[in-house]
């Protein structure tokens, strides 16, 4: 699997640093609030793991799949929603956590599928944001990496389901992806 890796884009060092700074941020703006952690599977796996460890609030956490028409690389904008929400989230403050904003056309759909719930806020944390790809507007209030227009995988992203498990981000050869 490590022979497949072209370059580290962002180390394991750096994620853990970021995601430190991401918990302090939200423990203090989500104080007094009913924080409701919307993880969207499977990418959020690991960064959400690692971040609710760093949010010293009491808080829930629910999962949703969804997955969006199209290869394996480029998003289509249609989203299936494949597994919902548990619980109702009328009167909470919601925070969608995502692994990476593309086109933002799965965001924008969440957000406003969101809205028609009655939350009391909606909000977004993305590990990673990759604004020259981006088709549809949306607010991203927590960015823990801005990267450029490259595909990535690792820490939760995955190519063809596989390199979620990396504990960096970074780029692949060419050929990794001739041969899936
Ligand atoms: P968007 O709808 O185009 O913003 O992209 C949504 C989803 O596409 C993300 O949640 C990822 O699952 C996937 N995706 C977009 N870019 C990448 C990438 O560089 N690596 C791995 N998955 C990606
Ligand atoms: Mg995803």
């Amino acid at each position: 699997m490590l022979n497949d890796i072209r370059n580290i884009m962002i180390s394991e060092e750096e994620i853990a640093k970021k995601v430190k700074e991401l918990g302090k941020q939200l423990t203090e703006e989500y104080s007094g609030k009913e924080l409701l952690i919307v993880g969207i599977l499977k990418g959020c796996m690991l960064f959400l793991s690692d971040l609710v460890r760093e949010i010293n609030l009491p808080l829930t956490m629910d999962f949703m799949i969804v997955s969006s028409y199209g290869s394996t690389t480029k998003s289509s904008g249609v989203v299936r929603i494949v597994k919902d929400l548990e619980r109702e989230i009328e009167g909470k403050d919601v925070l969608i956590v995502e692994d990476i904003v593309d086109t933002g056309l799965t965001l924008s759909y969440l957000i406003e599928n969101f809205k028609t719930r009655n939350p009391k806020s909606v909000k977004v944390c993305s590990l990673l944001d990759k604004p020259d790809r981006r088709k549809a507007q949306v607010d991203i209030e927590y960015i823990g990496f801005k990267i450029p227009d490259e595909f990535v995988v690792g820490y939760g992203l995955d190519y063809s389901e596989l390199y979620r498990n990396l504990p960096f981000v970074c780029v692949l050869k060419p050929e990794a992806y001739m041969e899936k």
